[in-house]
């Protein structure tokens, strides 16, 4: 049999970080047609690789992020401090989202991608859902996780009314909420 080789580890790597970079892209960029996308916030900072794509396509979006950044690899926190730098409306909150009632200001898009846990991603996408724009837009990152998954599913039974949705099964899965205009 023929073994996995680290070279082939490298490959699948780089090309796993080239697709979320794509996914990232295209729909950052659909935002913006969409809505303008000026306020974005993110669930679930990690080391700042999301956010970084998202700014690089849209510079001028004021950026909220929000991680505890409990049990993550001790050096995260500092890589996305750094990484987030050089954009002067990054704003970074250290503090988990389920404490948070509302947002600084209504956002053209959510980004949930934060606690994997059902109760979590509940939190999370009741925290989008009531601070989102006329037009806004949510996006779950990782749907195809179970937790996620449960979550995402008893949610949307419960606001189907508000929003259309579109699932790409790629990069562990995500689901596009776009919010259905009054
Ligand atoms: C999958 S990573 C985020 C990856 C990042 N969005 C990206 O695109 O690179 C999940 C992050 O959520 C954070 N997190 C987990 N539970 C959280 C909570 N309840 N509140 C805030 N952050 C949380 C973790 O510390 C971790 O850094």
């Amino acid at each position: 049999m023929n073994e996995i080789t680290k070279e082939d580890l490298f490959i699948f790597h780089k090309l796993d970080d080239l697709m979320y970079w794509g996914i990232l892209k295209i729909f950052m960029e659909k935002i913006q047609a969409h809505n303008g996308c000026k306020n974005m916030t993110e669930f679930g900072i990690n080391t700042g690789s999301g956010s970084n794509k998202f700014l690089d396509v849209n510079p001028t979006c004021n950026y909220y992020g929000y991680d505890s950044w409990e049990g993550t690899n001790a050096s995260a926190e500092a890589i996305a401090r750094k990484a987030l730098k050089k954009y002067p409306n990054a704003t970074i909150f250290k503090q988990r989202t389920d404490i948070l009632k509302q947002l600084p200001t209504k956002m053209d898009f959510v980004y949930v991608d934060g606690g994997h846990s059902t109760e979590d991603c509940l939190n999370d996408l009741e925290l989008a859902k009531n601070n989102i724009t006329e037009k806004g837009v949510i996006i779950v990152h990782d749907y195809f996780f179970h937790c996620v998954f449960k979550a995402t599913e008893d949610w949307y039974q419960k606001n189907k009314g508000e929003f259309d949705r579109e699932q790409i099964n790629l990069h562990r899965g995500w689901m596009i909420f776009w919010r259905k205009e009054k």
